[in-house]
């Protein structure tokens, strides 16, 4: 099994890289340029340069499973969240459909599931990941959809919890931890065909997935 990961520069796509090197499962991973791709080399993975606004079909080369952890940011507008975060995940999707893919894993957001309830000032980007994932949801493409809470340079821990916390500063995870459920996603058939929110929590990672 080769899993191509998008946004594998990123940093959870990056913890994800080691992870799943240090376990030899030696991912492909997408980057947007040579440095890049000696930095995810140096990781672990097998690089391949593409970008999410062109045409990145050839990326998907020789994988059987995709996870999904790419991002426009905080630092540019909602056209790149619509360009990168919604339109590019959507191809993504359409690409893995033609291809064959075994298993899609979607870091979405906490948001996601009604963009409604949540704040005005980030509704742009928790539209685009709703959006992502109902067009996942949709297809036909066997499915993992991850919606962590606000992410964390903590350290991994191995536990989480995928009920909602009543406080809202609870919302949180690690970015250490949500590498750890990807990777704990990739090798349980369990987790397919669900979605999962994801936080902090005290429940070992297999125990709370699955
Ligand atoms: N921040 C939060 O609190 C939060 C909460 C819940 C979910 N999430 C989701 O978590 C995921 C990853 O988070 P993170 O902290 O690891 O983000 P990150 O460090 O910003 O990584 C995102 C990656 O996406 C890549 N990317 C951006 N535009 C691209 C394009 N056009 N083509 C290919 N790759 C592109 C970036 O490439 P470059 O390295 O070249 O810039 C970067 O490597 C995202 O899907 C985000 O929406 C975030």
């Amino acid at each position: 099994m080769t899993t191509l990961i998008i946004g594998a520069h990123g940093q959870i796509g990056q913890l994800l890289v080691k992870e799943l090197a240090d376990h030899h499962q030696k991912p492909k991973a997408m980057v947007r340029n040579k440095q890049q791709a000696e930095a995810v080399r140096s990781l672990g993975a097998d690089p391949v340069i593409a970008d999410l606004e062109a045409d990145f079909a050839h990326a998907f080369e020789g994988c059987d499973k995709v996870v999904f952890t790419a991002g426009s940011g905080a630092k540019t507008g909602p056209d790149k969240t619509i360009l990168v975060d919604l339109w590019g995940a959507i191809k993504a999707v359409d690409i893995a459909k033609a291809k064959g893919i075994k298993q899609f894993v979607m870091v979405s957001s906490r948001g996601a599931e009604d963009p409604e309830a949540g704040p005005t000032k980030i509704k742009h980007y928790t539209v685009c990941k709703k959006l992502a994932d109902d067009h996942l949801l949709a297809s036909g493409v066997p499915y993992t959809i991850l919606r962590p809470g606000r992410l964390t340079d903590d350290d991994a821990t191995g536990r989480v919890r995928s009920q909602w916390p009543d406080n809202a500063d609870d919302q949180w995870i690690s970015r250490a931890d949500v590498a750890l459920a990807i990777e704990h996603c990739l090798d349980s058939p369990g987790t397919l065909g669900k979605v999962y929110p994801l936080f902090h929590g005290e429940q070992p990672i297999s125990a709370c997935l699955g």
